[in-house]
């Protein structure tokens, strides 16, 4: 075992006695963002939701962690078990302690093979002697009570033809039985890609079998593709990735970096897609991944590359989206999420109506098609935050709300093209929202920052509102 302890390079076997405390003191010094339903760091940073899987009793979930602070630092995985994603439990966590993760466990995904959980992720790496990143693909190996047993690594450079980006490898078992895996890429020429990979079995080296090949995706000015995922839903196949490089248009690809999804027909490596659109239209999400029990559950980070958050100064960053249940609808993607609420109640909504907890509150609002904007919480200094409907065209507007970096160069305010607006249901936790329209048809994920808030909410006209408290999760 390895200590690795270079500046922010540091694994959990360097710290010290009581530091992780201290910083737990001042993240419970933060009473006014830190969510209550949502998965996020005890101190740090998370980021991609990693390893899913179910394991015919529980659902173990790991995130991209940096356990000392609101940066990427050196990366571990934490592990969270659950059977109904309202009590969590933690499994063991997977440190950088090998020389072939000198420098962070980044993303994988997992399988279940003879009864163990097969976790597959890229060991960051750099050369001593010139500081190259070198990317190996490891595996782990965990039982079903959450102990890792083993961990290995199974590629130790880039393919020839890319780069040093490769990263991020997904798992499934095909019908033969085999093991593939799809890796995020960047070719030599700084476009991205994704690999697929083969293998008999665990003992088997990866055979590189082609690059997938996704028909219909505009491609230009897209040089990484991140955090691929490849699966079966409702009849079709399915491919969510996160492509770096996207050119924003009017109502779609306005954050500096997107997850997207394809849904359509694969032929070996050949995806044909029927329709391709961004998975999530808020300002802050990235790199979801799927897990499948007899339905298909995805989590999401709500956050981005790059970005720095208010937060940050009370030493944490970022969270997991809640759990949302895939399915299609006319060929495309809805999500629904898995979420426990307490009695709900009918409340009335004009001027200014005060709603006890409303900043971790759920919403349930009929919009029936007519122009509409909302204006949610307040405080001394005037901000808030806004939802309109108009003309086809949903938007959130964050621009009364703490201004963040980036904010200037993506602006305020995110659309989202929907024909018919017909229900509206919203999520607070604190300092994040979900917005789901027409019951998921589509989504937008965004952090808020409105400190010292009073828990308001006035429309632009009378509406019915359905309101539920949503129940806290607890990490045990
Ligand atoms: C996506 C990502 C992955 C990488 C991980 C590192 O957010 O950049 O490509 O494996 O985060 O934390």
């Amino acid at each position: 075992m390895h200590i690795f302890n270079n500046g922010k390079y540091k694994s959990l076997h360097a710290q010290s006695e009581g530091e992780l405390n201290t910083l737990r003191q001042t993240v419970l010094s933060d009473q006014d963002f830190y969510p209550t339903y949502h998965l996020a760091p005890k101190t740090g940073l998370f980021n991609d939701p990693n390893g899913l899987i179910f394991d015919g009793k529980n659902y173990h979930i790991f995130a991209q962690w940096f356990p000392y602070g609101a940066l990427h630092g050196m990366k571990h995985w934490q592990h969270f078990m659950t059977s109904d994603f309202q009590t969590f439990e933690k499994g063991e966590l997977l440190i950088p302690d090998e020389l072939f993760e000198s420098h962070g466990c980044y993303s994988g995904g997992a399988i279940l093979w003879q009864g163990n959980i097969v976790a597959f992720y890229t060991g960051n790496t750099r050369r001593l002697s010139d500081n190259a990143r070198i990317p190996h693909q490891n595996i782990a190996i965990f039982d079903t009570s959450g102990k890792l047993l083993e961990k290995r690594c199974i590629i130790d450079q880039a393919p020839a033809g890319y780069t040093e980006h490769v990263r991020d490898l997904k798992p499934y078992i095909t019908a033969e039985g085999k093991i593939r895996f799809v890796l995020g890429a960047q070719r030599e020429n700084l476009t991205g890609t994704a690999l697929i990979y083969e293998m008999n079995d665990l003992n088997d080296t990866p055979r590189l079998v082609a690059e997938l090949d996704v028909n219909g995706f505009d491609n230009s000015n897209v040089f990484m593709w991140e955090c691929p995922d490849l699966f079966r839903l409702g009849g079709k196949d399915l491919f969510v990735w996160s492509p770096q490089g996207k050119l924003r248009d009017s109502h779609q690809f306005q954050n500096n970096y997107h997850a997207t999804y394809a849904v359509g027909q694969l032929n070996s490596h050949s995806f044909n897609a029927e329709h391709i659109e961004e998975l999530d239209y808020g300002f802050d999400f990235y790199a979801p991944q799927t897990v499948e029990n007899s339905d298909r559950i995805m989590f999401g980070w709500v956050g981005l590359p790059d970005l720095t958050y208010p937060t940050d100064k009370y030493q944490w960053h970022s969270m997991l989206t809640m759990p949302r249940k895939l399915s299609l609808k006319n060929g495309k993607v809805v999500q629904q999420p898995i979420v426990h609420l307490g009695e709900p109640q009918e409340v009335e909504i004009s001027e200014n109506v005060a709603i006890d907890d409303l900043d971790t509150t759920y919403l349930q609002i009929s919009v029936e098609n007519q122009p509409l904007v909302l204006d949610f919480f307040s405080n001394e200094q005037g901000q808030k935050l806004t939802i309109r409907f108009e003309n086809g065209v949903f938007s959130l507007d964050r621009s009364q709300s703490e201004q963040m970096e980036l904010m200037e160069k993506f602006g305020t305010v995110r659309h989202c093209k929907i024909e018919k607006l017909e229900t509206l249901e919203i999520f607070f936790d604190r300092s994040v929202v979900e917005i789901f329209l027409n019951e998921g048809e589509k989504v937008l994920t965004s952090r808020f920052f409105i400190a010292k808030r009073e828990n308001i909410v006035k429309s632009s006209r009378p509406l019915q509102a359905r309101v539920a408290k949503v129940i806290p999760i607890s990490v045990e």
